[in-house]
Order: C-alpha cells, then sequence, then structure tokens
C-alpha cells in the first residue's frame, strides 16, 4: 500500500520453514481520511506456529484517540487470509503489531510534558499516554502486551535535529510509534463451550491446528528508540524479541541438491524428491540463488520441477540446467524448491560453490594478469 512498507528478513536456516506465507491490506478511507493511512500485514507459519506481523499507520491528531481505536478494530475485523485454520489476524498464535499508532499524550501542558522529558521522568506521562489509556477500557487491547515506554517519545521532531518540534505549531511530544505483541489465548480445553456433538469436530481442529498444542514464548529484550536518525519528523522505534518455541516439524517437504560440479561450461544436473505430500504444483520452479538472496524472485534462473505429472513421494527427479543459463564466474550459490501453493522455498540445497567457466576471461570478467597490456 502506498505508504506503508513491511519487509520480512529471516536467516536463510528458516526459511524452507517459513511456509504459507500470505499478505493483505485495508485502506482506512472510509473513515474519511485518505491516502497513506491504513494497515499492511505479512502471515506465515513458522515452524508451524502461525505468526502475523501487523503495521498500521492510524488516524493522527489529539482528539482522535476513540477513532484510532475504531480503525484498528476494524483493520482487525475486514483483514482476511485464504488459510482455513487462521482467516483472520486474532487466529495467530503470536501477533505483531506496530506502525505510527498515533497515539498521544492527553491533559498535560506542553511545558509539563517536556520538562518530565527533559528531567527523565517519563513515568509522570504514561498514565495519560492514550494507548496505555484505551487499554484500561477495551478488553481486546488489554490481550495485547507492551514493554514499558522508557524511551522519550518520538514525535515530533524537527528534521535532521533530535530538539522537539520548534515550529510555530509546537505540537506536544507523544509516543506515537508502538510496537505490541499477542500471544493467542488459550483455547477452552473441549467439551467446556459446546454440547456432546460438537466433541469430535473439535478434536480435529485441535489436532490440524498443531500450534495449539504447543506453547509459545514470546520475550521482549529491547524497546527502545533511535535518537540519531533525522530524515523523519519522527524517531524510529526498535523491538528485540527472543522467541521459544517447539518446532512442530523440522525437516523441509523437498530434498534438492545440485550433482557433480557446476559451471557454464557444460549443462548442470540437480536432483529433487519431494519428501512429504503437499500442494505441489507443476508451477513449482527450482530457483539457483545467489547466497545472501532477499527474495524467492532473486533467483539466477531457475527451470520449472516438471511439465506434465507431479513426481511421487520419494521418487527423485533429475533436472538439467542449461549451461548458457548458468553464472560465468566463481561464487556460492544455493538451490531452492519454491512451491507456488505455499508461497514459499520449500526445500532448500546446501550452499555450493559454481566453478569460474573458462568463458570468464574471453568476455572480459575476469581482471588481466598484473602485467597485462591492459594494465
Ligand atoms: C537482540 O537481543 C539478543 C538478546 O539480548 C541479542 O543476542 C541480539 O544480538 C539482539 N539483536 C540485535 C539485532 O540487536
Amino acid at each position: 500500500m502506498q505508504g506503508l512498507l513491511l519487509l520480512v528478513f529471516a536467516k536463510m536456516m528458516h526459511l524452507p520453514f517459513i511456509r504459507n506465507s500470505q499478505t493483505t491490506y485495508t485502506r482506512t478511507g472510509i473513515f474519511g481520511y485518505w491516502g497513506n493511512k491504513g494497515a499492511v500485514s505479512v502471515r506465515f507459519s513458522f515452524y508451524g506456529h502461525m505468526v502475523c506481523f501487523l503495521n498500521c499507520h492510524l488516524a493522527a491528531h489529539m482528539h482522535n484517540a476513540l477513532q484510532r481505536v475504531d480503525e484498528f478494530e476494524h483493520i482487525l475485523e475486514t483483514q482476511d487470509f485464504d488459510i482455513f485454520d487462521t482467516p483472520h489476524v486474532l487466529d495467530h498464535k503470536v501477533v505483531f503489531w506496530f506502525g505510527d499508532l498515533n497515539f498521544r499524550i492527553e491533559d498535560h501542558g506542553l511545558h509539563f510534558v517536556r520538562s518530565s522529558i527533559n528531567g527523565g521522568r517519563l513515568n509522570l506521562l504514561w498514565s495519560k499516554d492514550q494507548l496505555i489509556m484505551m487499554k484500561k477500557k477495551e478488553p481486546f487491547l488489554q490481550e495485547f502486551e507492551e514493554g514499558p515506554l522508557n524511551f522519550k517519545p518520538t514525535y515530533k521532531f524537527d528534521r535532521k535535529a533530535d530538539t522537539y518540534d520548534t515550529s510555530g505549531k509546537k505540537r506536544k511530544p507523544a509516543w506515537t510509534d508502538r510496537i505490541l505483541w499477542r500471544i493467542k489465548p488459550k483455547s477452552l480445553p473441549s467439551g467446556e463451550e459446546e454440547e456432546e456433538e460438537g466433541d469430535d469436530e473439535k478434536a480435529s481442529t485441535f489436532t490440524d491446528n498443531g500450534q495449539d498444542e504447543y506453547p509459545i514464548l514470546v520475550t521482549q529484550n529491547t524497546y527502545t528508540s533511535v535518537m540519531s536518525y533525522g530524515v523523519s519528523d519522527h524517531k524510529p522505534v526498535i523491538g528485540n524479541f527472543t522467541l521459544e518455541l517447539r518446532k512442530c516439524f523440522d525437516t523441509q517437504l523437498v530434498h534438492v541438491t545440485p550433482v557433480g560440479e557446476w559451471s557454464a561450461d557444460q549443462n548442470a544436473l540437480l536432483t529433487y524428491t519431494i519428501l512429504e505430500d503437499f500442494m505441489s504444483s507443476t508451477w513449482d520452479w527450482i530457483g539457483l540463488y545467489k547466497v545472501g538472496f532477499k527474495s524467492a524472485s532473486d533467483y539466477e534462473t531457475f527451470v520449472w520441477v516438471r511439465e506434465n505429472e507431479l513426481p511421487e513421494v520419494n521418487e527423485v527427479i533429475e533436472k538439467s540446467v542449461d549451461k548458457n543459463e548458468i553464472p560465468l564466474l566463481s561464487e556460492e550459490y544455493v538451490l531452492g524448491y519454491y512451491s507456488t501453493n505455499l508461497n514459499s522455498i520449500v526445500g532448500l540445497s546446501d550452499n555450493f560453490q559454481i566453478l569460474e567457466s573458462k568463458r570468464a576471461a574471453v568476455e572480459g570478467l575476469v581482471p588481466k594478469d598484473i602485467n597485462g597490456i591492459n594494465n
């Protein structure tokens, strides 16, 4: 969405266990605002635990606290994913909710707010922070946790400076930029909320939804802002979290591996094997990636997995990669099996070295000898 960006990075070792990633967005224009307000979210299964990140930019101005809560509720109600067991944001085991939530500090005058900040007595302001106030009133907000606001309000600064707004408007500083999280409350034990007939169905809901059986522990290590940034009239906020969880699975869905030496001097070979039944498709492909790649579409080249019929589980399939598609210079690469239905890389080979091609020198890609005529 215009003006709202959400990027997720992962260590390569976790990639094959990040599955079913989906994104969605909401414009909150219906409330009379245009352009940059709204929300974007991404959800995925992380080792079988359903995780959702939700970035919101809510309505501005002091008097709109209630509207901000309404917008947030609207976002939670309307965002949906094409996933049967976690169609909504709050169905996810862990939700991180963050962004320019735009809540302000009520009642206190500008002078009191500034002197509390300068005197390092931030706690004097907490009880008048609108989000903290709203959490007391709204049960659904209470399910979201937040660390203590031990950093200075991150709004509003003069640009390229760490002085609060000196313009004519002299806006009161506020903790507009926040990071909260929510662990899905435990479902009631089966039988407690429904009559007998419901029991069977309930049991299967529990097993399908492996995430309900294993708890996940979220610990916030730091919650702070970075004062040295000057590009915005806000300061960025950082939250560092540790997630402790029991993996619901730790084997890849597909085993993919390069065969023999790879260089652009000859066609190369790879094999892949589907290890477990999943929604594989003839639209799946295997990409060749430089180690450190940033996105699934960042491949150097790719091959379709199979043109006609899908392979059996445990069948070893060989694919050839045209030499003209192979990079000329020696570098570290990795092969990734991309599942179109799961929107993610579900199998990753070990890193391997592509050897420098004889053609590299011919095409002038290799520096000439230090005594060569070109120096
Ligand atoms: C986050 O916190 C952990 C634990 O304190 C630390 O080991 C890690 O380096 C931190 N990560 C970043 C990016 O600061």
